[in-house]
């Protein structure tokens, strides 16, 4: 391994370096949905802000990374469930409120809980509003999107609360492009 690749790493390295700082907080949680093979004592340190490279992202996919202490999603979504998201009336929601750290206080409609204006990104906390585990995802429960299998929570392809007993939408941290293929948690 070069210097460089020891100071920095490759995109990939860092990805599977999040996702087993992810993995080790799994206590408590009834399944974890990403198994980390590369390097399973690997952690992060839990940085006030960090900087995710989004490249090798398809749609339909998503990454699970440490950030805090607690894991977030982040996945970019398909024309489906981007549709999906967008036709539900938000008077139906168990939660109305779009649980946004990036906007002010605003509605649980799919445009203001997606990172970008085409709705193709959703970046999310991993952490069940219920009693805190970490649900499923890629398209896992009633409605397509998250469910936690500790009490039966079932959310949408927004991360929004359908069925169960969580009271509220996954929340949005705080996060922005840095450029095309780099998302900055914090
Ligand atoms: S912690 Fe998720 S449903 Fe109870």
């Amino acid at each position: 391994m070069s210097h460089a690749d020891e100071t920095h790493g490759t995109r990939r390295d860092f990805i599977y370096y999040a996702t087993a700082g992810a993995g080790a907080i799994t206590a408590g949680a009834a399944v974890w949905p990403l198994i980390n093979q590369m390097n399973p004592t690997a952690d992060v340190q839990a940085l006030s802000s960090i900087e995710i490279s989004i490249n090798d992202l398809e749609p339909g996919t998503q990454i699970t990374v440490k950030w805090l202490g607690k894991p977030v999603f982040i996945r970019r979504r398909t024309s489906d469930e981007i549709n999906e998201a967008r036709k539900v009336n938000i008077d139906d929601l168990p939660d109305t409120l779009a649980r946004n750290k990036n906007i002010g206080e605003a509605t649980a409609a799919d445009e203001n809980r997606s990172l970008d204006e085409s709705g193709e990104w959703l970046v999310m906390m991993g952490v069940c509003t219920h009693l805190g585990c970490v649900p499923l995802g890629d398209g896992a429960g009633d409605y397509g999107g998250w469910f936690c299998p500790c009490h039966g929570s079932h959310y949408d392809t927004a991360g929004r609360i359908r069925k169960g007993p969580a009271p509220e939408n996954l929340p949005v941290p705080v996060a922005k492009f840095v450029n095309e293929t780099t998302i900055k948690l914090g």
